[in-house]
């Protein structure tokens, strides 16, 4: 068990000099969807920023509590996401709230769990106390949208290890994202003792 330290509802949804980032990587669309969708849940005054377009020491100095999520290419997240957490890890001690991945990999089987839980160790290495609140959703492909390179590392994997075609497909879940930004929410509130690990639903 590790302490949810650190947060309370006041300073997540009322003015304070400092505020809460909410910080994503997507290439395609699919993560910034769906950290609007867990921005929308917390219902509070966090930014939602683009991992792409921000300086790190600004965000350090300007915000003092984090929720990160990144989409998954190729078995991996943003790199820029994990520069931010490795280069600025001891000023990020202690602050990032919750992490979250978007992926195409199905979470409701064992070993869907397990890769998905494998895509957070790269977040979560550089952090001295893990988040305790870890989610995952599915995201989205559109063929017509992928770059050439994307596309045929795609069809290479579909043909390798599904042994199917590749065809476009969305599993996007505005519902279960809001859910997840009322957790965030409601852990901070309650400033609770959470379990570590795995990720959430
Ligand atoms: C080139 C490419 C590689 C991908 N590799 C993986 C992968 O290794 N594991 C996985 O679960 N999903 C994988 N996906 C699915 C993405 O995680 C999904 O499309 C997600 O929506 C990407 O986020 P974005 O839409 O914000 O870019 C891949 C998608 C693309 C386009």
């Amino acid at each position: 068990m590790a302490l949810f330290w650190g947060c309370d509802i006041a300073r997540l949804t009322e003015g304070d000099e400092k505020r809460t980032a909410l910080i994503y990587a997507t290439r395609y669309g699919a993560t910034k969807e769906t950290a609007g969708w867990i921005h929308e849940g917390i219902q509070g005054p966090v930014d939602l920023l683009d991992i792409e377009s921000i300086s790190f020491s600004d965000v350090i100095s300007r915000y003092d509590r984090f929720v990160v999520g990144s989409g998954i290419w190729i078995g991996g997240v943003h790199k820029r996401i994990v520069d931010f957490l490795e280069s600025r890890n001891d000023e990020l001690n202690g602050k990032i709230l919750a992490t979250f991945v978007v992926c195409g990999t199905d979470g409701s089987t064992q070993s869907g769990r397990k890769r998905i839980d494998g895509y957070f160790t790269p977040m979560h290495a550089p952090l001295e106390r893990k988040p305790s609140l870890s989610g995952y959703f599915g995201g989205r492909v559109i063929v017509e949208k992928l770059t050439d390179e994307d596309r045929e590392a795609l069809t290479v994997f579909y043909k390798t290890y599904l042994k199917d075609q590749l065809r476009s497909w969305d599993r996007t879940d505005p519902e279960k994202a809001v859910f997840f930004g009322g957790e965030v929410k409601r852990f901070c509130g309650e400033k609770m003792n959470v379990s570590l690990g795995s990720a959430t639903s």
